[in-house]
């Protein structure tokens, strides 16, 4: 059997010039890059803020001020992730029949610069999809993966920023070019728009654009109201329609964390540990402590924040009662064996903010297992999965 000649091959692909389309051209596909650009470069912003919320650097100045930033920063990620997907859709559409002009025949700078942009184009579109997908599949808590989402999510998003920024630097001649001229300019070999066969041409470059910014905006819609609480009853697509025991969703509960037993153990003590010294707390006399009250938002990594009222004991409070300098990181671990938040770190900063709570009540009712009883922490301005349940220990860092 003869194997095809190149020639055979190329016979059979589609040219540019197969794809009638009135609509595309890089008028519209200029546009949609520039809004795809923003929200790619919204997430990556939003997405390292997250990431820094674990392990903050020094320079960066991550604190209990403003209480409300990271639900903001989170939401305002996913929100993003979610109107890109119809416009990297859209951007696809408009650029698909390029992917169909042949590279020069002779191995030229020409052709190593034409195959070079067409790789760099390619890893863009995977890793773009890559970050939509998964970040989508994430929040929706289904994980068809084994790697883990949050370093992968991490490291493909540089891939793709970087790979995006590349791209811009190599288009922005004809990016400026097509922001400056009219949407439904003719200037490539498209048929002119005036032509009365439009039925064949089907729709408009302004109605796709239209089109696009709609389908855009609905996502954003249908998902949001798990950030923004006038847009809950409409959101269907949120992960969180934000009901939930004690008005608050959960994520984890105590059978999944396999607290569900030790939790209720009468003989339960919350250990607070300074320097060589141990103080322990039955949840009884954690009550007799003098309480205070905040209301304060879970965040969670996912985009879904709610706010509630916190009552318990600051943690300030307590380690001063236990002898050591608040003004000192503490290491929190929790009753929690399985997952990979049994322990955080409370940086200094946080806890010498006297909002940062061991919580013992919720909406002014004791706290549910669910929710982390007998005691949880709680501060402000801070991703849900580092605001530990079920706590066991505080402990000062010497
Ligand atoms: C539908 C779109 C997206 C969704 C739903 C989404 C969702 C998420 C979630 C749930 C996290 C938190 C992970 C965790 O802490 O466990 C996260 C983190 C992050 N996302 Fe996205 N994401 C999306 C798109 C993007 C895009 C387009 C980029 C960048 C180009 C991006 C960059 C990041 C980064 C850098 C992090 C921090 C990861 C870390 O903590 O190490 N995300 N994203």
């Amino acid at each position: 059997m003869r194997l095809p000649r190149v020639e055979d091959i190329e016979k059979r692909l589609p040219t540019p010039e197969d794809f009638t389309s009135r609509a595309r051209g890089t008028e519209l596909t200029a546009r949609v890059g520039t809004a795809l650009g923003i929200t790619f470069g919204i997430c990556f912003l939003t997405g390292m803020w997250s990431h820094f919320q674990y392990d903050p650097p020094g320079w960066l100045p991550i604190g209990p001020q403003p209480t409300q930033l990271y639900r903001v920063t989170q939401g305002l990620h996913v929100m993003s992730g979610m109107a890109a997907i119809p416009l990297l859709l859209v951007k696809l559409w408009g650029v698909y029949p390029r992917l169909f002009i042949l590279p020069p025949k002779k191995l030229s700078r020409a052709f190593v610069v034409d195959v070079l942009e067409k790789a760099s184009i390619g890893v863009l579109v995977a890793a773009g999809i890559f970050q939509l997908a998964s970040g989508a599949l994430n929040i929706a808590q289904w994980y068809p993966w084994a790697f883990s989402f949050r370093r992968t999510h991490e490291a493909v998003a540089w891939v793709a920023i970087g790979a995006l920024l590349v791209h811009i630097a190599v288009k922005l001649p004809i990016i400026r070019t097509a922001l400056g001229a009219d949407l439904e300019d003719r200037d490539d070999d498209h048929h002119d728009s005036t032509d009365d066969d439009d039925e064949q041409h089907g729709p408009t470059r302004r109605s796709v654009l239209l089109g696009a910014s709609a389908a855009s905006g609905l996502a954003v819609l249908l998902t949001a109201g798990q950030t923004v609480p006038f847009l809950r009853k409409i959101s269907v697509f949120g992960v969180r329609d934000g009901d939930g025991p004690e008005d608050l969703p959960i994520n984890r509960t105590a059978r999944a964390a396999r607290t569900d037993k030790t939790a209720l153990d009468p003989n339960f003590r919350l250990e607070v540990m300074v320097g060589g010294a141990t103080m322990a707390f039955s949840r009884e006399q954690l009550m007799a402590l003098p309480q205070r009250t905040h209301r304060l938002p879970i965040a969670c990594v996912e985009g879904w924040s709610r706010s509630a009222l916190w009552t318990g004991v600051s943690v300030c409070d307590l380690i001063e009662l236990a002898g050591g300098n608040p003004d000192s990181d503490v290491k929190v671990r929790s009753l929690q064996t399985k997952g990979g938040f049994g322990t955080s770190d409370l940086p200094a900063n946080f806890v010498r903010d006297h909002r940062t709570l061991l919580a013992l009540e919720l909406n002014g009712e004791a706290l549910t297992l669910d929710h982390g009883y007998p005691c949880r922490i709680i501060a402000p301005n801070r991703p849900g999965v580092l605001q530990t349940k079920w706590v066991r220990q505080l402990e000062v860092k010497a």
